[in-house]
């Protein structure tokens, strides 16, 4: 079910006192960056790891077959890499309506290359929200994801983008790997 967080989201830190926020992207926000902003560096937060549980209703699927995308889940031990940008607060307004399916904003460390530590907002889909999907397997996930589509694309598209946006960072990440490799024996382009 389509999950719609837009106004909780604007009640949930004041920010009005910010010149500037750090932004932690470790989905689309690592390759769709459609919005502006100041600077921008990798980054990893800590205890997190990407999911592939989170239904999206509204840019890789639609309400009556839905998605899947990311989500963050809590793993004690792992650590999340992902790209940080500093942007303006007026910038949430956008993110918030891009995130709305079942996301909500929080706080979290994140540390930088570098070993700089700031606190910044990450977008996540808790396990309460309705529009979370759950684990699958990977094969299971790879041909959800082969065939859905929504206003924003092909669901594939989502998935090879931010393995190619984490090849780039230098990351391995064995659970997009491994649904990734599911998917390219799926896709019609890779039967040629
Ligand atoms: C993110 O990228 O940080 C949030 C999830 C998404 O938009 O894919």
């Amino acid at each position: 079910m389509p999950h719609d967080t837009t106004a909780i989201n604007k009640q949930r830190q004041d920010l009005s006192q910010h010149d500037s926020v750090w932004l932690f992207g470790y989905g689309s926000l690592i390759y769709k960056v459609d919005f502006p902003y100041l600077q921008c560096q990798p980054a990893y937060i800590e205890g997190w790891s990407r999911r592939f549980w989170q239904g999206s209703h509204d840019h890789r699927g639609t309400p009556e077959k839905p998605g899947r995308v990311l989500t963050l889940i809590e793993t004690p031990g792992e650590i999340c890499t992902g790209m940080a940008y500093r942007v303006s607060p007026d910038v949430f307004e956008h993110l918030d309506h891009r995130e709305k399916n079942g996301y909500l904003r929080f706080f979290t460390p994140m540390t930088f290359s570098d070993g700089d530590k700031q606190q910044g907002l990450v977008y996540i889909a808790t396990e309460d929200n309705a529009a979370f999907m759950g684990p699958a397997t990977d094969a299971e996930i790879a041909k959800h994801i082969a065939q859905s589509e929504g206003p924003s694309g092909k669901n594939s598209e989502y998935l090879l983008k931010l393995a190619e946006g984490l090849e780039q960072l230098g990351v391995t990440d064995p659970h997009v790997e491994g649904i990734r490799q599911h998917l390219l024996t799926l896709l019609p382009e890779s039967r040629q």
